[in-house]
């Protein structure tokens, strides 16, 4: 089916559709195809912090600490949630804090878990310098063992609060990012009413 018969024959509550999943597998350009698609806004949590903080999250996260990106993290994702503006939200790898959070958010939005597999997300991940959690203090990546490894663990940390979300994605590799959200889309229509 293309995308217009989808949206066309979607009955999709008038809800945010939130992406979770970790660093690297692809929320965000799939966030902002499938508002694309379904003619809604788009918002990138990261990128909202970015914005309210005037600085990179790298920056953040240096400056001023996890701690402090963690708190603006979790007060900005429930301002979103709390205007319940039905849009497309892409969250940032471990916004997804606690149980408490995510049973909020699977409360009120359609939660979407985002998950490739750990070697496209360390492919990914590798292509750019912009999370701290993987770069030494000189701002390089750290060894890609040990960014494998800090990958596995931040996964099965957080897969609990992961699991708990309506649909779990598994993306087809090599797919583009259109198909990929349209396949989304599918699954959320045949699961969600
Ligand atoms: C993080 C993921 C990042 C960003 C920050 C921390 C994480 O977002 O919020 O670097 O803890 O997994 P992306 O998932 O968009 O890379």
């Amino acid at each position: 089916m293309d995308h217009k018969s989808i949206v066309e024959s979607a009955e999709i509550p008038v809800v945010p559709i939130v992406l979770a999943g970790m660093m690297g597998s692809g929320k965000s350009a799939i966030g902002r195809r499938l508002a694309k698609i379904l003619n809604r806004d788009h918002a990138d949590l990261d990128t909202v912090i970015e914005a309210s903080e005037g600085m990179r999250v790298h920056t953040i996260f240096k400056r001023k600490g996890e701690d402090y990106f963690r708190q603006l993290e979790k007060r900005k994702l429930l301002e979103i949630l709390q205007s319940k503006a039905p849009i497309v939200l892409s969250l940032g790898g471990g916004a997804l804090q606690n149980e408490n959070i995510a049973n909020f958010i699977a409360d009120n939005a359609i939660l979407c878990f985002i998950n490739p597999s750990m070697d496209t997300i360390v492919e990914r991940v590798l292509r750019n310098k912009k999370r701290p959690l993987l770069l030494n203090e000189r701002g390089e990546h750290k060894p890609e063992a040990e960014i494998r490894h800090i990958l596995n663990e931040l996964y099965y940390s957080r897969l609990s609060c992961y699991e708990k979300a309506h649909i779990h994605f598994h993306p087809v590799e090599n797919k583009s990012i259109h198909q990929t959200a349209c396949d989304l889309l599918t699954k959320i229509t045949e699961n969600v009413r």
